[in-house]
């Protein structure tokens, strides 16, 4: 390539707004856009120090914790994953995972990694974990380090009650590391209550940020877990010990992506002005109303009632669908996007997220009006206006819990 050649035009010069309603990244809003357009500061700056303090107590609130150390690791949902596998178990600890997902699978993947003796405890996709079989497992084993679950498992539209595997862990004196990369800003998460030592998210979910940062909730047992090592961890990136002091203390680790911490503040700013109730009760009518609409065009849910996920709903794509054309179709005619299936899903669901500022009720009756336009003319027929209205019903008559 020629140095002075004349630059190519860019293929995308001008960044269209979509409308997203698939897994992630969700829709951002202005207020968090116009926060990273801030000049920049250094990384130990004592004004972005500040701002580093402040975004450690706002995760606090959201957890929902007083007692555990909150930051945000550089990197998505599974640096996170990485940073608590990596730094919590060494070489021959024994893990026991729950594992009823694709992402319960990468936590897997992970562990192996490290070289921990991994017990995955599977069960069916799509489908609650029994916590009776984690009971089984850990009744094999004298010395388990850590328990994992994810909260919200994206790929099958589970939201895992928590409470009972936390107290297996807990009577089995383990750690228990759980994923809430998608619950967290839209469904409960008690750090403290559930008795989570290490707990994850990611920002470009139901937070409302841009991908690109790693909430992270660490209780003072895992603290002195990984203070008390015998070996130091593989990863030094994602050493949660060595990032937590900058957290902390204020101590160099690498340079902080800054205007992603701005842009996080005032995610987080938005969620708590919002309220964590209200912010729940918006993303359950949403998803009540989607619900209603899918089933109202003849689609069937994969989750079960009291065990789904108001921010993602996997539904079943009907016989002989083209689940690709419907996808591009959406995306071309309608500028929606929604997701594809994953692992042994893929192919089969299609999954559509309300995530954060992506769940709102105008973005779920557009969805339900494209797919009444796009299904019939791929082949399924439904009835026109069938979706809208349902959907139109649910939310006049929805009543919080
Ligand atoms: C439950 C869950 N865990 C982990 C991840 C991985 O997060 P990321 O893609 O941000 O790395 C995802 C991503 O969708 C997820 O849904």
């Amino acid at each position: 390539m020629k140095k002075n050649q004349p630059l190519p035009e860019s293929k995308v010069p001008d960044i269209p707004q979509k409308i997203l309603l698939g897994p992630g990244p969700s829709m951002v809003s202005q207020r968090v856009l116009k926060a990273m357009m801030a000049p920049m500061l250094g990384y130990l700056d004592a004004d972005f120090l500040d701002v580093i303090d402040e975004v450690s107590s706002l995760l606090s609130r959201v957890f929902q914790t007083d007692e555990s150390l909150t930051l945000a690791l550089s990197g998505t949902g599974s640096a996170g994953m990485e940073a608590g596998l990596t730094s919590l178990l060494e070489p021959n600890d024994t893990v026991v995972m729950c594992v009823y997902g694709f992402f319960c699978e990468r936590m897997v993947e992970m562990a192996e990694r490290v070289g921990a003796n991994v017990f995955p405890v599977r069960s069916e996709w799509g489908k609650p974990f029994p916590a009776e079989l984690l009971e089984k497992e850990l009744a094999k084993h004298s010395n388990v380090k850590m328990v994992t679950a994810v909260h919200a498992e994206t790929s099958v539209g589970i939201r895992q009650p928590l409470e009972d595997i936390s107290r297996l862990a807990s009577e089995h004196g383990a750690l228990f590391m759980v994923d809430a990369v998608t619950s967290l800003g839209g469904s409960e998460v008690a750090v403290d209550r559930w008795g989570i030592d290490y707990c994850y998210s990611a920002s470009q979910k139901c937070l409302g940020c841009p991908p690109g940062l790693s909430p992270v909730a660490l209780s003072q047992r895992a603290k002195n877990v990984i203070n008390q090592r015998g070996k130091r961890s593989t990863s030094w990136y994602l050493d949660v010990g060595l990032i937590a002091n900058y957290w902390e203390n204020h101590v160099y680790h690498h340079t902080t992506p800054v205007t992603m911490i701005l842009g996080l503040r005032e995610g987080l700013r938005v969620v708590l002005e919002e309220g964590l109730d209200s912010r729940h009760t918006r993303h359950a009518r949403n998803g009540a109303a989607l619900r209603a609409g899918l089933e109202g065009l003849g689609l069937d849910l994969v989750s079960p009632e009291g065990y789904r996920l108001n921010q993602i709903t996997p539904v079943w794509i009907p016989e002989g669908i083209d689940d690709n054309l419907v996808r591009e179709t959406l995306l071309r005619d309608h500028n929606i996007e929604v997701g594809r299936g994953l692992g042994q899903f893929a192919g089969k669901v299609w999954r559509i997220g309300l995530m954060g500022e992506s769940s709102r009720s105008e973005y779920v009756l557009a969805l339900l009006a494209a797919l009444e336009h796009i299904l019939p003319s791929v082949g399924y027929e439904t009835p026109m206006g069938a979706g809208v209205t349902a959907a139109n019903r649910a939310l006049s008559e929805w009543v919080s819990e």
